[in-house]
């Protein structure tokens, strides 16, 4: 089974809402496909998502609320076949670790490479309903591209 692991920075804003919409989009597709997310960070290890986070995605129909954070480790190297970041900052943090297979999510869905904007930073709601909408085409269009839909 192929797989798929979302990095952000903490780990409890953006990479776990990419994998709650990957794993709706793979329960809805009835696809084979092993999700997961971390952060590069240490600083929310074992925190549930951000209140934002549960509540847009809860607004689309996928419960995050029990996912915890945990932070990228050095065997995640070996145990995903594309490791997916949501920003420059990500991307660079890993190429440091020595991970190849990194994607950056803003290159797929037409967003012109874009970062994933930080909801952590954000003061309002608004921000988290784009990023949602952002990652769910954005990660359609991925799996697309590398044949993982059906
Ligand atoms: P995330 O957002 O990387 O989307 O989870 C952040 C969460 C926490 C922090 C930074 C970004 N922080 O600095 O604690």
């Amino acid at each position: 089974m192929k797989s798929i692991l979302f990095v952000c920075l903490g780990n409890i804003c953006r990479s776990p809402l990419a994998e709650g919409i990957a794993k709706k989009i793979v329960l809805d597709q009835e696809l084979k496909l092993h999700i997961d997310s971390a952060g590069t960070g240490h600083w929310h290890v074992g925190e549930t998502p951000c209140e934002n986070s549960i509540k847009v995605a809860q607004n689309n129909g996928v419960d995050i609320s029990k996912l915890q954070a945990r932070k990228i480790e050095k065997e995640d190297k070996r145990s995903f076949d594309y490791v997916i970041v949501m920003d420059q900052n990500n991307y660079h943090d890993l190429e440091i670790l020595g991970f190849e297979n990194l994607y950056k999510i803003g290159n797929y869905g037409g967003f012109d490479g874009a970062c994933v904007p930080d909801p952590y930073f954000y003061s309002g709601f608004e921000g988290f309903d784009k990023v949602y909408n952002m990652l769910d085409i954005a990660i359609l269009d991925f799996l697309k591209s590398k044949g993982l839909l059906k």
